[in-house]
C-alpha cells in the first residue's frame, strides 16, 4: 500500500463536530430499554442480562475514541492528516489514531480486540473501500455488541452451547426444552457463493432479530475464505455436531400442514428446519407472518435453508417492525452494513486481493468493475452479451470508444500523463475480457485515455463445492466492490455482493432478449440492497389473499428493476 494514494477520507473537521454528537447519542442510548422482543427470550437464562452487562455496545463511542490503540505503522503513514490542525485542536480532540480506529472500525460497526494479524482484512479493508457516506445507527452497532456478547456465551464449546445441544439431541419434543440457556439458528448453504452470502446476511438479522445464535453450517468449499467474525467465538458450526447432518428434523411446511396452531405444547419440537429456497409450495412463505414467528420462537433449534436474500420479509413481519426501524432510520443500507460487518476475507484471499490492487488497481485514475454473467448460453448467445455490454458502456460512457481504424499516431510514449482506466473484467468467461483486450490494444481512444483490461479468472462452469472456484469468486466479488464504476448482470447475486460491500450504485445489464423487448439494455440500480427473488406471496390475514400490489401494502418495498418478481427494500421514495 503505497501512502501516497491514499487521502484522509473523512475531513477531520467533520470528526471534531460529530464527536461530541455521538458522545451525546450514545449517552441517550444507554438509558434506552433493549428488551424488545421480551416474547422470544421468555424464560431464557440470559434474559438477566442488563445493559451495563454489555459493555462494549454502550460504550462503544468512547472506547473508540478514549482508549489508545496500537496502529500499525503504515496504516499511520497512509494518512494525512495536517499537522498544524491537528496540533492547533489536540486539547479538544482525540489523538490521531483514534480517528483512523474510527475509520478501521467502519463507523463503530466492527469491535476492537481481534489479533490482527490472523485477519489483516478486517483492519485495512477501510484503506482500499471508499469510505462510506452510510453510518450504521447507534442502536444497531448496540444489537450487534449485545450479539456478540451472547454469542461469546453460547457459541460452540461453551458450557451452554454443549448442555443445549445434548437437551435438544436427546429430546423429541419442547416438554424437557424449556431449560435450554439460549437458542440458535444453523445456516446451511444452498446456491453458489454469492447466494450464500445474501442469505447469511439474512439469517444474522434474523438472529439478531430473536436472540438466537447464528451457526453456519462451512463445508470444505468455504475452508479458509473468510475470518471468524465474532471476537472470541466461532460461528462454524462444528463437525462433529449431532446436527450437522439434517435428518428426521421435522419441517416447518409438515408443521404447517398439521395446524400447529391448534397444537398442545408437547408436539412442539425441538428443532426444525425452515425450507426458505424458491419453491411452488407457498405454505413456506407465512414465514412473514407473526403466527409463524411466535410458533418459531418457541423452537430452541432451528435449520434455515435458503440462498435468498429474505430481510424484506422480516420488514413485513409486523413483530419486527418497531425494532428494524430503530435498527435502520435508513433503510437501503441493511446489506451494506451486515456484508461489511459479517464477512471479511481470510488471509490468503486478502494477499490475491491486495496482490491484484497492487499490480493493476493501485496507479489507475479509474477503476472499472464489469461482472458478466450469462445464465443461458444457449438462449443468450455471447455476441448478444458483449454487443449489449459494448452497447451500454459506450453509450452511458462507462468505456470510451475507439478510432475505427488503426491509427498509430500516439505511441506509447505519448501516453504519459493520460488519464488510466483499469477494468477488472468478473465472468466465467474468459472471451469477454480477450475480446476488449483486442479492442482497446494499440488503439487509441477519443480522448486519449489508456485502457488496460484484466480478468483474472474465468472458469467457464460455475462450480459448486468447490474451494479453489470459491476463492476465486471471493476475490473477484471484492476486487469489483473495490472499483469505482460498476457493470453487474440482472438477478446476479454475485454483483448484489459487490455492490453492497463497495457502496456503488451499478448499471445492470438486462435480459439481453426478453427484458422489456430489448427496448431498455442496461440502467442504473437505484439503491444498494439486493433483490428478494420470490418474495411472500400471501398476506397474513385470515384468507391469506394473495398480495397483488407491494407498494402500497408495505412502504418498504418495491419491485426490482432487474427482476421484476422480486422485492427490494427501499426508502419509500424510489
Ligand atoms: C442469570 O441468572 C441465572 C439464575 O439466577 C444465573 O445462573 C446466571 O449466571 C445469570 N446470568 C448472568 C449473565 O448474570
Ligand atoms: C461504561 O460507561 C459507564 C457509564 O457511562 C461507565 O460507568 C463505565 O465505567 C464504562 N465502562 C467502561 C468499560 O468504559
Ligand atoms: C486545516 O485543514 C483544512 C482542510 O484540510 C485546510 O483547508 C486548512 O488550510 C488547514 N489549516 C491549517 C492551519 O493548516
Ligand atoms: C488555532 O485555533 C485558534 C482558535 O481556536 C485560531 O485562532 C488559530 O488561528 C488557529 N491556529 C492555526 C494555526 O490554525
Ligand atoms: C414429549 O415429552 C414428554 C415428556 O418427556 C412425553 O411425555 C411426551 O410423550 C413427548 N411427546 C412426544 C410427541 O414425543
Ligand atoms: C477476548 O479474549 C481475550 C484473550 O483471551 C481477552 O483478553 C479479552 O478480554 C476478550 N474480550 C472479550 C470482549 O471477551
Ligand atoms: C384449530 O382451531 C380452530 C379454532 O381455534 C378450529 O376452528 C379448527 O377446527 C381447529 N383445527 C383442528 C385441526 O383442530
Ligand atoms: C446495440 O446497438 C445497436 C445500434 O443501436 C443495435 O442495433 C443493437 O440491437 C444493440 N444490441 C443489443 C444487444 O442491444
Ligand atoms: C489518426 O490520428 C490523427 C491525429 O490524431 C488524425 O488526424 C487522423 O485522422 C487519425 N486517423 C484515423 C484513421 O482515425
Ligand atoms: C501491439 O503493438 C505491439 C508493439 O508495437 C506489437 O508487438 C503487438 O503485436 C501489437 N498487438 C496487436 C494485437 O496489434
Amino acid at each position: 500500500m503505497e501512502a501516497s494514494s491514499m487521502s484522509l477520507k473523512m475531513p477531520f473537521i467533520v470528526c471534531l463536530i460529530i464527536f461530541p454528537i455521538v458522545i451525546m447519542v450514545t449517552l441517550m442510548y444507554q438509558n434506552a430499554s433493549f428488551g424488545l422482543f421480551e416474547g422470544f427470550s421468555k424464560g431464557m437464562a440470559y434474559k438477566n442480562v442488563t445493559t451495563s452487562d454489555i459493555g462494549l455496545g454502550q460504550n462503544v463511542t468512547y472506547d473508540n475514541f478514549g482508549e489508545k490503540k496500537e496502529s500499525d505503522a503504515n496504516l499511520k503513514s497512509s494518512k494525512n492528516i495536517s499537522p498544524t490542525n491537528s496540533t492547533n485542536v489536540s486539547t479538544s480532540t482525540p489523538p490521531k489514531e483514534t480517528i483512523e480506529d474510527k475509520e478501521k472500525l467502519l463507523d463503530g460497526l466492527l469491535v476492537s480486540g481481534f489479533d490482527e494479524s490472523s485477519c489483516i482484512s478486517r483492519s485495512q479493508s477501510h484503506l482500499y473501500h471508499k469510505s462510506s457516506p452510510h453510518k450504521p445507527s447507534p442502536y444497531l452497532i448496540s444489537k450487534i455488541r449485545k450479539y456478540e456478547e451472547l454469542h461469546r456465551r453460547c457459541g460452540p464449546n461453551t458450557i451452554a452451547y454443549n448442555e443445549d445441544m445434548k437437551i435438544i439431541a436427546n429430546s423429541n419434543n419442547a416438554t424437557n426444552v424449556g431449560t435450554t440457556t439460549c437458542k440458535y439458528v444453523i445456516w446451511v448453504p444452498a446456491n453458489g457463493l454469492g447466494n450464500q452470502i445474501i442469505s447469511m446476511v439474512s439469517t444474522f438479522l434474523y438472529a439478531i432479530l430473536t436472540d438466537r445464535i447464528m451457526l453456519v453450517k462451512f463445508g470444505k468449499d468455504k475452508d479458509g475464505l473468510f475470518c471468524e467474525p465474532f471476537l472470541n467465538s466461532s460461528w462454524l458450526l462444528p463437525k462433529d455436531s449431532p446436527f450437522w447432518n439434517v435428518e428426521n428434523v421435522p419441517t416447518y411446511q409438515s408443521m404447517l400442514e398439521k395446524e400447529w396452531s391448534n397444537s398442545s405444547n408437547e408436539d412442539i419440537p425441538s428443532s426444525m428446519f425452515v425450507d426458505l429456497r424458491y419453491s411452488p409450495n407457498f405454505e413456506e412463505r407465512f414465514f412473514h407472518c407473526d403466527d409463524s414467528q411466535y410458533f418459531l420462537s418457541e423452537i430452541p433449534l432451528l435449520f434455515f435453508e435458503s440462498g435468498q436474500y429474505f430481510v424484506p420479509s422480516f420488514f413485513m413481519t409486523p413483530i419486527f417492525n418497531k425494532e428494524l426501524n430503530k435498527m435502520f432510520p435508513e433503510i437501503t443500507p441493511v446489506f451494506h452494513h451486515l456484508g461489511r460487518y459479517l464477512f471479511h476475507p481470510s488471509n490468503e484471499a486478502w494477499g490475491h486481493i491486495t496482490r491484484f490492487y497492487q499490480q493493476h488497481f493501485e496507479k489507475a485514475n479509474e477503476r472499472i468493475g464489469l461482472q458478466i454473467r450469462v445464465f443461458d448460453p444457449n438462449s443468450t448467445p455471447h455476441e448478444i452479451v458483449m454487443e449489449q455490454l459494448l452497447n451500454c458502456t459506450l453509450e452511458n460512457k462507462i468505456l470510451p470508444n475507439v478510432f475505427s481504424m488503426k491509427n498509430s499516431s500516439l505511441s506509447s510514449s505519448d501516453k504519459k500523463g493520460t488519464i488510466k482506466k483499469v477494468v477488472l473484467v468478473a465472468s466465467l468467461y474468459p472471451q469477454y475480457g480477450e475480446a476488449l483486450k483486442t479492442m482497446y490494444i494499440n488503439k487509441s481512444t477519443i480522448k486519449g485515455e489508456v485502457i488496460e483490461i484484466f480478468q483474472p479468472s474465468g472458469e467457464e462452469q460455475q462450480k459448486f463445492n468447490d474451494n479453489k472456484h470459491n476463492m476465486k469468486a471471493w476475490v473477484d466479488m471484492y476486487l469489483l466492490s473495490l472499483t469505482d464504476v460498476l457493470v453487474t448482470t440482472y438477478q446476479s447475486t454475485f454483483g448484489y455482493v459487490a455492490k453492497a460491500l463497495g457502496n456503488t450504485r451499478p448499471w445492470i445489464l438486462y435480459h439481453p432478449i426478453t427484458h422489456n423487448n430489448n427496448k431498455e439494455i442496461c440502467d442504473r440500480e437505484f439503491n444498494l440492497e439486493p433483490c428478494y427473488h420470490y418474495p411472500p406471496y400471501h398476506y397474513c390475514d385470515v384468507d391469506g389473499k394473495v398480495i397483488e400490489n407491494f407498494a402500497p401494502s408495505f412502504p418498504y418495498v418495491r419491485h426490482c428493476k432487474d427482476y421484476p418478481y422480486g422485492i427490494k427494500l427501499t426508502n419509500g421514495s424510489i
